[in-house]
């Protein structure tokens, strides 16, 4: 059997995620960092790393290897772990950038991969072209052309040596369409690992804006259930951008390399150990010596004192990374990150531009377990806002009435800040739309309690471009509506003009919110499949929230009081599966995983066959089998794309196993 990698994602957050990636030496997590080890001159061995920074793979190069007579032998005589001493997974590259660096050096493609798999490397490297940035677009293309036909050869190759997990690099220089095409190309040859490769020379020159181009149209040609590598991408910086675009592994000889020149590494950049009078840093080095100390060592020691605390920093970014994904605050660190670097800064641009937005959308989940903070303008184009927009847009469905009257943004939640001008308003007519002119854009009264607008942490002010991004929304959604800004009795007295009083009781707010959450969560008319008959609201006796609904006597949902969206509960599963339309809301999976589902376990990704491509990470979902039986309600963890590439993990947690007569 031909071995394969075996990824599964634990938990995620933007389109980044936190993974499990088995090897035959072992299972590591990810998004994680693979300190390069040179086998000539190893600075710090891999088991100190792995004592002192938690490292857990380690990527080293069997081109130098296969070089040197010394370490040649010893390497196919008893494997590359004990070369460099580690009993981890350990990586290898295939000289592709030292023949870049150094130009034309004598490689076979095949036979670099065949030695590879000699020397018992956990992931060997195919010998891609490195694709510059300099390159013309035939240029590049003939270097794509020839990194797939190493590719396919190479997997050949994997087929004989079958115990190698192989990594296929993407290529492609600057040219967006090129690299999707050559993700494309690589991912029907079914690689187990697909670094980014050729991306050094532009992190070199700071330029941001490509490196993402880059990663997004290599990520969008690639299988989405396979681990993806930024090649030489060693500066943390970087990182959380790049994991938040999909990345899940990244290699550093900058460590090394930086210490080597007397710099030290930091999130927000590099440092010359010559110009700092203060180390900014508590790391177990920097808490024992000063930089003073630091200047005045011999070479050797402060290179390797540097590289130590160059890697405590790295890893600690690595960290928080991971422990921003597990809280969903992803975003706010690549927001807080690249405000540490202008070029960053501008690149994320990039995120927001069309065909990029709607890519970065599927991926991101429905909710979090953490408020959305701002942190300056690029907040307002984080995905969630505009999957909210465009739902509010497509899903909600305003009261039949003339006039939407709109309160200025306020206290959350806004129904209790507005309430008794809420009061005021229904009392003279019912039948009158409220929204909120907000900083996340225009919020429906009723939905005020929903994520992310009750979990939104603004400041009283905003700057000038997310206001021009929310005055456009509002614009949009009041295109052909009467609309009259709040301006207290005076607006009072004006509704007379467009509505006659009606003396009516007063208006079911609770009825409302719940109607215009589902069909915001659930697609549009959803609250008319769900709730038709007698309708019991139960609410908290200690908050007053809504708590469950029930509808003739049966429940239908939960209203979750962390993010106000719902939870779907047996007979609510019925009813929306009787009302829409296969595939929608669907995760369709195998005859022979039903069983599992009716006696309330997980659906593993490899059971399922078809997918709503509506349905987001988190979402509520219907489970049915292949004749659309309905099997149970549960909740997704990946999205339509995922769930049919990935052969290991869960796919959705079941809620509530159904089990029909
Ligand atoms: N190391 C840094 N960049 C690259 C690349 O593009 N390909 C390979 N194989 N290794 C690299
Ligand atoms: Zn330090």
């Amino acid at each position: 059997m031909i071995s394969k990698a075996k990824f599964e994602i634990k938990d995620r957050d933007a389109a980044g995620r936190i993974c499990r990636f088995t090897t035959k030496h072992g299972t590591i997590t990810t998004p994680t960092l693979l300190p390069v080890i040179n086998p000539n001159k190893i600075l710090i061995t891999p088991k100190e790393m792995k004592k002192l920074f938690g490292t857990e793979m380690v990527i080293t190069n069997a081109y130098i290897i296969s070089k040197d007579p010394f370490l040649r032998e010893k390497a196919l005589e008893k494997g590359v772990h004990k070369v460099i001493d580690f009993n981890g997974p350990i990586m290898t590259d295939s000289g592709t950038f030292q023949s870049y660096m150094y130009g034309d050096i004598n490689i076979d493609p095949l036979q670099i991969v065949r030695f590879q798999a000699e020397i018992k490397s956990d992931v060997g490297t195919i010998l891609d072209v490195f694709g510059t940035p300099e390159q013309s677009k035939k240029e590049a293309k003939k270097t794509v052309e020839e990194t797939i036909k190493r590719a396919k050869q190479s997997m050949e190759i994997k087929k004989e040596e079958n115990d190698m997990l192989l990594a296929c690099t993407v290529q492609g220089s600057i040219y967006p369409d090129l690299r999707k095409k050559c993700a494309e190309e690589l991912t029907r040859i079914k690689a187990d690992f697909y670094p980014i490769g050729g991306i050094v020379p532009l992190l070199e020159k700071q330029r941001y804006t490509d490196v993402i181009r880059c990663i997004i149209s290599s990520k969008k040609g690639l299988d989405p259930s396979k681990p993806v590598h930024l090649f030489g991408a060693g500066h943390p910086l970087i990182f959380p951008i790049a994991v938040a675009l999909g990345c899940d592994f990244f290699d550093s000889s900058a460590y090394a390399k930086y210490a080597n020149d007397r710099r030290m590494i930091f999130p927000w950049g590099t440092e010359k150990i010559d110009e700092l009078n203060e180390l900014p840093c508590c790391c177990p080095i920097c808490t024992k010596t000063t930089a003073t100390e630091l200047k005045k060592m011999e070479k050797n020691e402060m290179t390797l004192l540097i590289a130590k605390h160059n890697l405590y920093i790295s890893f600690s970014e690595i960290k928080k990374i991971r422990k921003s994904i597990a809280e969903g605050s992803l975003w706010e660190l690549v927001e807080r990150r690249a405000s540490t670097n202008p070029y960053l800064l501008e690149a994320l641009k990039e995120l927001r531009k069309k065909g990029n937005k709607e890519w970065l959308e599927q991926y991101e989940p429905i909710s979090k377990n953490k408020a959305l903070f701002y942190t300056g303008t690029h907040t307002i184009h984080r995905p969630i806002i505009y999957r909210c927009h465009k739902r509010i847009l497509q899903n909600y469905r305003p009261l039949p009435s003339t006039i939407t009257i709109v309160f200025p943004e306020g206290k959350k939640p806004y129904s209790k800040y507005y309430m008794k001008e809420i009061r005021k308003i229904s009392k003279k007519n019912r039948y009158i739309n409220i929204i909120i002119k907000s900083h996340l854009g225009p919020v429906p009264i009723e939905l005020d309690e929903m994520y992310p607008f009750a979990q939104s942490v603004f400041p009283e002010r905003v700057d000038e471009e997310t206001k021009r991004e929310t005055k456009k929304m509002f614009l949009e959604y009041t295109k052909n509506k009467k609309i009259l800004l709040w301006r207290g009795n005076e607006t009072l007295h004006e509704i007379n003009t467009y509505l006659p009083p009606k003396k009516e009781e007063n208006i079911d707010m609770d009825l409302r919110r719940v109607s215009a959450v589902a069909d915001i969560q659930f697609g549009k008319n959803a609250s008319q499949a769900l709730l038709r008959g007698k309708i019991k609201i139960v609410k908290s006796k200690k908050t007053g929230k809504i708590r469950n609904i029930y509808v003739d006597e049966r429940h239908v949902l939960s209203m979750r009081a962390s993010d106000g969206l719902f939870t779907l509960k047996r007979h609510g599963a019925y009813l929306l599966h009787n009302f829409f339309r296969y595939p929608r809301l669907r995760v369709v999976i195998k005859e022979e995983a039903a069983s599992f589902v009716e006696e309330g376990k997980n659906v593993f990704a490899r059971f399922v066959v078809e997918c709503d491509p509506e349905l987001r990470p988190f979402d509520e979902c219907l489970i049915v089998d292949e004749n659309d039986k309905l099997l149970g309600a549960g909740r997704t963890l990946l999205n339509r794309d995922e769930m049919l590439s990935f052969n290991y993990g869960i796919a959705v947690k079941t809620r509530e196993p159904i089990i029909q007569p």
